[in-house]
């Protein structure tokens, strides 16, 4: 196993790879914004970066790692992409990997992810059967999903017999989904979760048990809930394009929440709406 990069301990994936236990998200940045919140996100440790064909800032995160002032090398560098349905095919996963690695500026991906679904377009498991040729070409280090149900994960198996390295998904104290988390840790997926800090909505850090927590350890509201991931076994994407923010958002290893703390959070779950249906949205 490598060592941890820049302080930020490492989880091995089901495929052998190995992916820092928090990232950096990246929607809604634009070129130039996600450009310089990747310069200043490398600088302050992250390795993991999120983006997606969908966000329309790969070129800016490419430009970012490559006119970085530190020399970060590439094999520390965790940068996921994911595709659009028009690419749910093995021929078009294949372009959708070539279009990213040319905006991104590099020769491989470490981590390339079906973004949605898309059941009524009814092609995800070739999508998948596409994602699984790269990783045995080589040409991604991680293959995985994004906003898929339990039912969708099995049939890709099924299909396949390759387990997903990580399932991205709506997930933070407001939508604590306990049996999808079940199921990933019984097949070794691991759960990243898009929406850790509630989206910068419904006030989930002024919440009781949130402002009680990051009190008793003296951390911040965004703190304390990040930590509350990493106690879930969860690999939280938060999004900052403010540099300390960013370096607060990474500084969560240092202390640790107690049973009841974690409880008390736990029990945010349900109380901001449901979380967005990967059987009706996508793209
Ligand atoms: N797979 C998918 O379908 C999907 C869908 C949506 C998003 N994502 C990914 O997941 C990432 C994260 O999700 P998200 O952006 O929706 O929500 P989020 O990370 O839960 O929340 C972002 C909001 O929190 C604020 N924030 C960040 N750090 C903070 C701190 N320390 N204190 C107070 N506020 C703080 C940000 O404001 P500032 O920027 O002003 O700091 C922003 O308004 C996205 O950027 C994207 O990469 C994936």
């Amino acid at each position: 196993m490598p060592d941890n990069y820049a302080s930020v301990p490492l989880r091995e994936l089901a495929n052998g790879a190995f992916i820092p236990s928090i990232g950096l998200g990246t929607w809604p940045l634009d070129d130039i914004q996600a450009g310089a919140a990747v310069a200043h996100a490398l600088e302050a440790g992250y390795r993991l970066i999120d983006t997606a064909e969908n966000y329309n800032n790969e070129t800016g995160i490419g430009e970012g790692i490559g006119t970085l002032p530190l020399q970060v090398p590439r094999e520390e560098l965790f940068v996921t992409s994911k595709f659009n349905v028009q690419w749910h095919s093995v021929p078009g996963v294949r372009d959708a990997w070539e279009n990213s690695c040319t905006r991104l500026g590099l020769e491989y991906l470490d981590m390339f992810l079906i973004h949605w679904p898309n059941p009524d377009a009814g092609n995800y498991v070739e999508a998948w059967k596409g994602l699984v040729k790269l990783l045995k070409a080589g040409r991604v280090r991680a293959i995985g999903t994004s906003n898929f149900t339990i039912d969708q994960l099995q049939e890709l198996i099924d299909a396949t017999g390759v387990v997903p390295d990580v399932n991205q998904i709506q997930f933070s104290p407001f939508w604590l989904d306990e049996k999808r988390l079940a199921f990933h840790a019984e097949h070794g997926i691991v759960t990243e979760a898009w929406g850790p800090l509630g989206r910068g909505k419904h006030n989930l850090l002024e919440t009781e048990p949130v402002l009680a927590a990051a009190h008793a350890h003296q951390v911040t509201p965004a703190q304390a809930v990040l930590r509350w991931h990493v106690q879930r076994g969860v690999v939280p994407i938060p999004k900052s394009a403010d540099p300390e923010r960013m370096a607060q958002n990474l500084d969560v290893f240092s202390f640790g929440l107690d049973p009841a703390e974690m409880a008390a959070i736990d029990s945010l779950n349900g109380s901001a709406g449901a979380p967005v249906s990967p059987m009706e949205f996508g793209h």
